[in-house]
């Protein structure tokens, strides 16, 4: 699904101390699956993540996805393929104060209002949120519960790639393996991606990749599994 060749960003190019925080990586991903990203902080995984994801233009290299080229896309339409195939979760959850939970997953739905909603619900059902709770606030929720409702908004469109930046970094560690079951499940259809620093969390994972200064120094494959029937 991605083929990824000699990826390189740099940063303050136009300073005399570059930063690389990519430098010349090659990689391909398959188009489901559970990728972990573990690195130390500083060590590349929120650019290259971003540069995937077409957030952020990378200084050089080439990036496929479905054997489109990134850099052969205008604006609107990486901002399309964002809208249409890409789904974001953060560590912040960045859900709107003053609208509840289901109205936050359904903001930004393509589909119509009746669809959207139906598919909110049962979204929200499936990731253990109670009919009284998708009415609530984000500020009247748990972390873990702000965190899965972020989720299901991401997951709102079906998006066939998801991207996670560490998107267990502020809750504890039940309501951790709560989410990372959620990506578990998701991962047997589609592909998504979870940056992280807890190797605990990625004990499902079906690849771990390990960056260090901007460069990929392990990539472990643990599982390749067909889609499973759904
Ligand atoms: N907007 C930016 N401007 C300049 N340098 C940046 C910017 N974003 C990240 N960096 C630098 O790029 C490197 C990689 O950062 P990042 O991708 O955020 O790593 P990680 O997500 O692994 O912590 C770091 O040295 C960081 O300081
Ligand atoms: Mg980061």
């Amino acid at each position: 699904m991605f083929d990824i060749s000699q990826l390189t960003m740099i940063y303050d190019m136009d300073k005399e101390d570059k930063i690389y925080a990519i430098n010349s990586v090659d990689l391909k991903l398959p188009d489901h699956g559970l990728v972990g990203f573990m690195g130390p902080s500083g060590s590349g995984k929120s650019s290259f993540m971003y540069c995937l994801s077409t957030l952020k233009t990378p200084t050089s290299g080439e990036i496929q996805y479905n054997s489109h080229s990134f850099s052969q896309l205008s604006r609107s339409e990486q901002e399309l393929l964002r809208r249409k195939e890409f789904g974001f979760v953060f560590q912040r959850h960045f859900l709107i104060p003053y609208m509840s939970a289901l109205d936050n997953v359904i903001v930004a739905a393509t589909d119509k209002k009746e669809i959207a909603i139906s598919r909110g619900i049962q979204l929200l059902e499936d990731f253990g949120l109670k009919k009284s709770d998708m009415k609530k606030r984000p500020g009247k929720l748990s972390g873990g519960q702000r965190q899965r409702v972020a989720i299901a908004r991401a997951l709102i469109n079906c998006p066939n790639v998801l991207f996670a930046d560490e998107p267990t970094a502020s809750l504890d560690h039940t309501s951790a393996f709560v989410v990372m079951d959620i990506l578990k499940e998701y991962a047997k259809q589609h592909l998504v991606l979870v940056i992280t620093h807890d190797r605990s969390i990625l004990k499902d994972a079906d690849r771990i990749i390990e960056i260090w200064d901007g460069k990929i120094i392990h990539d472990q494959l643990i599982s390749v599994g067909s889609k499973e029937e759904s």
